[in-house]
């Protein structure tokens, strides 16, 4: 009998475009684990759909029908343990998660934002990003603490911010090398190659990128 993979749990409250990258890699091998069970706090998430596409247990839970904050993360910690999750990853969860939650899954639970953290934390990374008028965004995995998006950076990739970009056209850029960290992100994390020494975390055995150098624009 093979041995079983550890259970990935993925939150979501739309699109779910994340949640299929992740999806496809645990099916082609390229991560360690499976997705065992999706929460939404969106009824019309089209994540909850894609997880059921792959024969995924698929739960929507209405935080507004929870007398609190901590009531809510309750019930999905509760929700996810039965299903055996060993690592969470929010994915377009547009909730703030409270400490709650964080002491379910200690050390254990993943985010994605679409911006280099630590500039730009918050519901708007790409447009926030555009008005500023940075020539370089992109996109951070890092594990979640009790703030918003500032926890232990595991992941960034970079793209450029172009002078014809709208908040539609830079997060679609963005999104794209979100498709790229996340699963690898999580591949690390279950492979056990991640250490977090305070802010910093730390990779076995993964090779240094050559050094660069990138211009934008590049005249
Ligand atoms: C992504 O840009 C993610 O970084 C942000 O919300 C978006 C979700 O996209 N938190 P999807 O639902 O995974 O398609």
């Amino acid at each position: 009998m093979s041995t079983p993979r550890p259970v990935i749990a993925v939150l979501v409250s739309g699109g779910g475009s994340n949640l299929q990258a992740i999806i496809d890699a645990s099916e082609t091998g390229a991560i360690p684990g499976r997705v065992g069970v999706v929460v939404a706090n969106k009824a019309d998430a089209y994540g909850l759909v894609r997880a059921r596409n792959h024969g995924i247990p698929a739960e929507f839970l209405d935080h507004r029908s929870f007398e609190s904050r901590e009531a809510f993360d309750a019930r999905v910690a509760e929700i996810l343990r039965a299903h055996g999750a060993e690592l969470v990853c929010l994915a377009g969860f547009m909730r703030v998660v409270t400490p709650v939650f964080l002491r379910a899954f200690p050390g254990r639970v993943l985010n994605i934002h679409p911006a280099l953290l630590p500039s730009f934390p918050g519901t708007h990374g790409p447009r926030d990003a555009l008005r500023y008028g940075v020539r370089f965004s992109g996109c951070t995995v890092h594990f979640l603490d009790e703030g918003v998006d500032t926890g232990p950076i595991v992941a960034q990739a970079v793209v450029p911010v172009y002078e014809d970009d709208n908040e539609e056209t830079l997060a679609a850029r963005i999104l794209e090398e979100e498709h790229r960290i996340y699963p690898m992100a999580i591949r690390l994390f279950l492979e056990g190659k991640l250490t977090v020494e305070g802010r910093r975390v730390f990779t076995r055995d993964v090779a240094r990128i050559p050094e660069f150098s990138r211009r934008n624009p590049d005249a």
